[in-house]
């Protein structure tokens, strides 16, 4: 059954239930502030789940299209996405647990005919702090279904995803219970992050069995349902709304009780083939195949980046299709990031010529099933991307060759010295400003290509960028928020943010603690890290209190270039990859230079002191894998 027949199969069994099939609403919601995009089915029903009754009845189903840009970073392993659809089905004060959960199984093992032995779900364990009871009536529940398709499934106490990955799965298990980091929902995630006002309840996940020889006992430890990892991906999710939360924090039970189910359609589809790669489905593959075509190299040579480009290129498509045009501004941001990722990832796969056309084209047949009313832009869709590719093809071009002009006429005159600095922050400013060759790619192509930049590139840039601004003084500060310029200020702003955390981390928490994993965007600041334990509320105050008085400080931030013996031995620089260095390497200090608060190896860029990156606020601190943590963090 390929993704197009699955859909239809979902929408046509619930139908069969009773629900009442609704149009999926577009991408940017009117009258939704809180998000930019249509992120799960249940979001443009909001009203409906929270007591209006709805037009079309209490039993409702849909496939929804989606896009949750904050997976950006996820995407290129086996089945993130930004874009997917979700397969919803609701019931508005009507059904609940049983006759879900009863209804899923059926459609699951009857209707797709997956292999039930290879299904597994989990529950939620409760809360004290709220008051939130285990959910044992959802685990009854399941264990009755499960035994009479002739299975005897056995529960088992989880608790943290965390305590998982050291126990893994006893035999027969198939029920596991979760804390609320797995098992309840809310739009903000987590029991203490759920919105005030908003519809929440425990859920309920299936997951799909890929098998044992899937799971990477190494990097993630044993696997078992909701660990990261090959052998089990989340099919489906049930929420059960029973609960809205108050302004006082606490939880009250909702009059009219709903169910809110939505399961990824690619990841069904993925498990119906029995693929773990959900770019192997029937909506994927064409596109990775036209890929491929293109670059004259294979997927699975080039997994990464093909599957990159082509989720991007559908999320680009399903924008333009609903009218939105590439901008610098809230959702026009978005859809020019994922135009402008696609293309620098293609450019990485030697695809150098124009080639959304021929992408597009293959994407937009995908979507014929969708309504106009959403994509009412179809036909300017294609034009609105190519402009959008050429423009920025354009930009890259000049500015590399720009970049390689400038660089080329310093070096031929500095071939007596040839560890002189040769791209200053004017260069660099020029590039931007001229050319609109955007600083941070000059930064990767610089260092790709071990092309030095001044000592103070970062200042000369700034200075060159505050003064052009005082020339001109005409863009309203607004036109640059989530522009380029900001972009790589506030970027370099979480380097160093990252090094205070690390040393922080080390001063309080353990000192052998090591950097496993970084990642930066424009919005916060991801870092793994090695330790065997949860953080305690109290550790994380202990850190980010530490950081926020090392920013007070205004510390200055200093580097210099040493070599490799020196950094590692009398300099005691903190490095990942001492084997992998070179003879010659940059350190940052910051701090006293005798005394350092931290001192690390690294291409930069930093901040000059340290009292501009603001306040340091922890988000989140969760399982990266096994014995890795990770934070995520924010300057505000
Ligand atoms: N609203 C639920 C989810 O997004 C179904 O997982």
């Amino acid at each position: 059954m390929n993704a197009s027949e699955i859909r239809q199969k979902y929408l046509d069994f619930q139908i069969s239930k009773g629900h009442q099939p609704i149009p999926p609403a577009p991408l940017v919601l009117e009258n939704d502030p809180t998000t930019l995009f249509t992120g799960s089915g249940m979001q443009p029903l909001l009203r409906y789940l929270l007591g209006e009754s709805h037009p079309s009845g209490t039993r409702l189903t849909d496939s929804q299209p989606c896009l949750r840009l904050q997976d950006i970073e996820d995407v290129g392993d086996p089945r993130h996405t930004t874009v997917f659809e979700m397969l919803g089905n609701w019931s508005l004060g009507d059904y609940f647990k049983q006759e879900q959960i009863e209804n899923y199984f059926e459609f699951l093992t009857q209707v797709i005919g997956l292999d039930l032995e290879k299904i597994f779900v989990t529950c939620f364990i409760g809360s004290e702090k709220y008051g939130i009871p285990k959910d044992e009536e959802t685990a009854k529940i399941w264990q009755s279904v499960f035994k009479k398709a002739g299975i005897d499934a056995k529960i088992a106490e989880i608790g943290s995803a965390e305590t998982g990955d050291k126990r893994g799965i006893k035999p027969g298990e198939r029920i596991f219970f979760y804390d609320d980091h797995e098992n309840w929902w809310s739009r903000g995630g987590g029991i203490e992050t759920t919105p005030i006002g908003d519809p929440c309840g425990p859920d309920s996940e299936v997951f799909y069995d890929f098998g044992e020889d899937k799971q990477d006992l190494e990097k993630y430890g044993k696997s078992h349902p909701a660990s990261d990892g090959a052998r089990f991906m989340e099919i489906g999710n049930q929420v059960f709304m029973q609960y809205r939360r108050n302004a006082d924090g606490t939880f009250s039970e909702l009059d009219k009780k709903n169910v809110d189910f939505g399961g990824g359609l690619e990841r069904l589809a993925a498990a119906s083939l029995g693929s773990f790669d959900v770019f192997k489905i029937s909506l994927m593959k064409p596109i990775i195949e036209k890929l491929e075509a293109l670059s004259g190299k294979s997927y699975e040579n080039n997994t990464d980046e093909m599957r990159i480009i082509a989720d991007h290129l559908r999320g680009a498509y399903l924008l333009a299709a609903q009218g939105l045009t590439p901008s610098n501004k809230a959702q026009g941001y978005a859809l020019r990031r994922l135009i402008r990722r696609a293309i620098l990832k293609a450019l990485d796969l030697g695809i150098a010529q124009d080639f959304l056309k021929e992408t597009i084209l293959t994407i937009e047949s995908e979507y014929k099933t969708l309504p106009d009313s959403i994509l009412t832009s179809r036909d300017t869709a294609l034009t609105t991307l190519e402009k959008e590719e050429k423009a920025f093809r354009k930009t890259l071009n000049k500015g590399l060759r720009e970049l390689h002009r400038l660089t080329r006429s310093v070096k031929s005159s500095a071939d007596t010295a040839p560890r002189r600095a040769v791209l200053t922050g004017d260069d660099l400013f020029k590039l931007q400003d001229t050319y609109g060759f955007p600083m941070e790619i000059s930064v990767e192509e610089a260092y790709k290509e071990g092309i030095t930049l001044s000592e103070h590139w970062k200042q000369e840039f700034d200075q060159a960028l505050a003064e052009q601004r005082e020339r001109s003084k005409t863009a309203s500060k607004g036109m640059f928020k989530g522009g380029l310029e900001d972009h790589g200020e506030t970027t370099t702003k979480y380097h160093t943010a990252t090094h205070l955390l690390l040393a922080a981390l080390q001063k309080h928490i353990d000192p052998s603690i090591c950097q496993r994993g970084s990642n930066i965007t424009a919005d916060r600041l991801r870092f793994d890290f090695n330790l065997d334990h949860k953080m305690s509320a109290d550790e994380l105050k202990t850190v980010a209190d530490q950081v926020n008085a090392w920013i007070q400080a205004d510390l200055p931030v200093v580097f210099a270039e040493y070599a490799k013996d020196y950094a590692k031995n009398e300099l005691k620089a903190h490095g990942q990859f001492w084997d992998k260095y070179p003879e010659t390497l940059k350190v940052y200090t910051i701090g006293d230079f005798d005394n350092p608060v931290s001192r690390e190896v690294c291409g930069g860029p930093h901040v000059e002191h340290t009292g501009v990156l603001g306040t340091f606020v922890i988000k989140k601190e969760e399982s990266s894998s096994a014995g890795v943590r990770r934070i995520k963090a924010v300057l505000e």
